[in-house]
Order: structure tokens, then sequence, then C-alpha cells
């Protein structure tokens, strides 16, 4: 079969880039160490970036909206951070031993997240759920855990449960199978997760009720990420949070990407306080971190003065240099720049949207504040199932849209996720919703042959 035109204009455009990714074929499989940032033929390889601009080996600038899934809030090379950086490294990157940098850090996050009155740092956001789970775990004597379908918490298999709800597969809406979304799922982790439908707050109650005496925990994102950025309506978190307490059930806001939502989180803007509270990606000022804290009986199961304290080692665990980095980061990261970051993303919302409806195009973007993903249906999205069914129907012209844009001077996540930073101002978003215009119409033709019914008759 020959190769999409789009595609070749993508390969002509950046040819350094292609041809380390063949080599990159030989040492890594598929030609990437990082599944989710890969995308065909080839990932661009990225030379240099400052602020809200990245730039290729090939020397093509393109507007950075990805921000590393979101976890630049500020950009790249953000003066504040790279200076205290810069002073840290001279001075040792990691000691195990605890800094200064650590603990004023930690006092920033615990004076802003409403649930937050003791944290532990992580090393990723991976290990801040696991550690959120390992804790209700000890908390409540119980194992299984319910998360919901379409909810990713990390590399891990329970955190990916369910992660992708293909039909065939998923049960029905009222109690959605626990399924692996690859072969190396024991199943034991998909009998210890209790698989909750998304922003069902009556099928969820009655799950909850259900299986109360098994559940040591429900893990739940404020805004459904890895599904396409849909949010929660807030019936459903305060349905959570009054069955969980109901029954002793610990309750976990996966925050790794909604803490950028306001100065203190997502919970903050909903009114609703979780007992812990996973972090990850902004609070590390572009360095490698994540973090879980909450209620302080429940985060003294950590403390090295229990008997049997829940077990935690992790070597890169707030050390000096990410310490430094975050604490730079959050300290520019003022609940007046958290709002002025939600409104350009509404701004790129209402321009995107504006953009599909001069094509006829049946597609939208939503999201919430900051974040934003696009979809191809006109349909009301509230769950993983409806984000599905406009996955599908798009099938490859994700990847082709996505390429088109950036040849247009605007990347995203290859899922089409878009996430503003504080180095933009509204004429990068503009910038971007023209690149979408351009973008749709080099793209016309092609969905006029290849996918017509994604086009209003
Ligand atoms: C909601 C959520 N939780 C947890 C994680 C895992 O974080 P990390 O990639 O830092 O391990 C991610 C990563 O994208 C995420 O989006």
């Amino acid at each position: 079969m020959s190769e999409h035109p789009l595609i070749t204009k993508y390969r002509e455009f950046s040819p350094s880039s292609g041809e380390l990714g063949e080599r990159a074929r030989t040492v890594f499989p598929g030609g990437d160490t990082r599944s989710s940032a890969h995308y065909g033929p080839y990932p661009l390889v990225m030379d240099e970036a400052s602020g809200c601009r990245l730039r290729d080996i090939d020397g093509n600038e393109v507007l950075d909206f990805m921000n590393n899934f979101t976890s630049l809030i500020h950009g790249h090379a953000q003066p504040d951070v790279v200076a205290a950086v810069q002073n840290q490294v001279a001075k040792g990157s990691a000691y195990a031993a605890p800094n200064t940098d650590q603990i004023e850090l930690a006092e920033l996050i615990v004076d802003r997240v409403p649930s937050i009155e003791q944290l532990r740092f992580t090393s990723s956001g991976t290990e801040g759920t696991l550690m959120a789970i390992r804790c209700a775990r000890a908390a409540t004597g119980r194992q299984k855990i319910m998360k919901m379908e379409g909810g990713y918490h990390g590399s891990y298999e329970l955190a990916e449960v369910s992660l992708v709800p293909f039909p065939g597969r998923r049960g029905d809406l009222d109690a959605p199978a626990s399924t692996a979304v690859d072969g190396s799922f024991p199943d034991s982790v998909l009998g210890d997760t209790v698989v909750c439908p998304y922003n069902e707050p009556a099928l969820a109650n009655a799950l909850i009720d259900a299986h109360a005496q098994e559940l040591a925990a429900v893990i739940v994102e404020p805004v459904l990420g890895s599904m396409g950025m849909i949010p929660a309506d807030k019936e459903f978190l305060t349905t959570l949070r009054e069955a969980t307490a109901r029954h002793g059930i610990v309750l976990i806001f996966d925050e790794v990407i909604t803490l950028r939502l306001s100065e203190g989180g997502a919970q903050k803007n909903y009114g609703v306080t979780p007992d812990l509270t996973c972090m990850g990606k902004i609070i590390g000022g572009g360095l490698p971190v994540g973090g879980v804290g909450g209620d302080k009986a429940l985060m003294q199961l950590f403390s090295p003065d229990q008997k049997s304290p829940v077990m935690h080692a992790s070597t890169f665990s707030g050390n000096a240099l990410t310490m430094a980095a975050g604490r730079a980061a959050m300290l520019a990261y003022t609940a007046v720049e958290a709002k002025r970051l939600n409104t350009m993303g509404e701004k790129l919302r209402e321009g995107f949207n504006q953009a599909f409806a001069q094509t006829g195009l049946r597609a939208r973007a939503l999201g919430s504040g900051s974040l934003t993903n696009l979809h191809f249906t006109t349909d009301e999205i509230h769950d993983s199932r409806d984000a599905f069914t406009g996955m599908v129907a798009a099938g490859e012209l994700t990847n082709l849209l996505h390429l088109t844009m950036i040849r247009h001077g605007v990347i995203s996540a290859t899922r089409l996720m878009y996430c503003t930073s504080t180095a933009m101002t509204d004429t990068e978003i503009d910038t971007a919703v023209t690149a979408l215009h351009e973008s749709l119409a080099e793209l016309r033709p092609y969905i006029e042959a290849d996918w017509p019914t994604l086009l209003a008759s």
C-alpha cells in the first residue's frame, strides 16, 4: 500500500528526524523509549526549547501545546526554574537526606491543596498512585480497588485496568468488566479491581454499596485524562465522596494532571475533598516527580515512627534537584496565573470549535480550564465509551491531523490533547486556531474521500 500523501509531506518536512528515527529503531523497540510520546511514522527529534516553543533538529519551530503531557506549567526553561536548577546542580543533585527545598515545597502544597495535611514525594505519578493504594489497603485491611472505566493512573497493571472500553469486552455500563490492556496482566489484578462507569453517580453509588466490604479505595481523576479530558460532573464526585465516607473506604483523587486547574487543584474548584491526593507533573518544575498527600491520620501510616509503616523507599524521592525546580515552578504558579491559563484554554476550545463548525466536521474540543482534547463526534461525551466512539470513527485521521498541525507549527499529544502554559499569551492561542483552520483545509479532500460520515450533510 502506498504511503498517505500527508505522511510523505511530514517526511519531507523533517528529514533529519526521519534519519534518526531509523537509527533509533536499532536500539529501541519501535524506535522509541516512551510509548505514550510515540507517533508514526516517527516523532520529531527535538534539539532545544524555550518558553512555548520547541525546535527540532531540522530547525523547524513549533508551538508546544503538549508541554510534556501537561507537566510544564511554565513551558520550557522558565528563568526562575533554570536559576534554581543551576544553583542546585552545582551543589549536588541527590543527597539521600532532607533538604530545605523539600520542606518548603511540601509546605507550599499543604498550604494550597485542601485535602493535604501531610505528604510524601515520589519519583513519578505512577509511584504516587501506587503508594496511595498501599496506604489505603494498610488503613482499611481490605484489598480491592475501585477505578473508573477509562481511567489511567500510571505504568502498572492495576492503574491501567479497563483503560480502553473495547466493545465486546467491556460488559454492561452498570457493572463494567475488569479488562487487561495488553498480555501482561495477571488475573489476580483483574480480580482485585472493581470497575466503575465514569460520570454515573447512581451506578457508582450502587457499585460501592455492593462491594463496600472488600473495597480499600476508590480512585478517580476529576477530569478523565487519557480518554480525552472529560470533566467530571460535580454530582459524580460528591456521590463518590458520600458513598466512600459511608463505608470507610479511602477516596483518592488522582490529580497528577488536574492539579494545574487551580493553585489548589481541581478539588478546590469542585469543593470536594478526598482523603488522599496523588500528584505529579507540575510540582517538579519539569523534572521527574510525583507525590501523595492527604489526611494526617492516613499519611501517618508512612511514618518511620510506626511499628510497621507502609514501606516507601524510592531512591530519587525528594531529590534536591527536583525539589529546587518544583519549588521555583510552584512559587511562580499563582492563583492569577492559574486563572489566566484556564481562560486561554477556554479561548482555545472556542476557536477550535468554531473551526470545526465552519468546516462542517463532526468534531469538538472538550476539556476543562487549561486542558483540551479533540474528539471526532458532535454527540455528548460524558464517559470513556462516548470518547471511544469518536476514536473509532476517526481512526488514522487523528494522526494525520496531528502531523498536519505540526507542519502548520503546532504540536500536541498524538491523541490531540492540548494544554496551555504560562509562557503563552492570546497570540499563541490565535496561532493554534489558525493552524487548525489551515490543517482542516488541507485535510478536506481526504476527509471527503475516506471519512465522509464525519462531514455534516
Ligand atoms: C492521571 C495520571 N495519573 C498518573 C500518571 C502517571 O504519572 P507518571 O507518568 O509520572 O508516572 C499519569 C501520567 O500521565 C496520569 O495522567
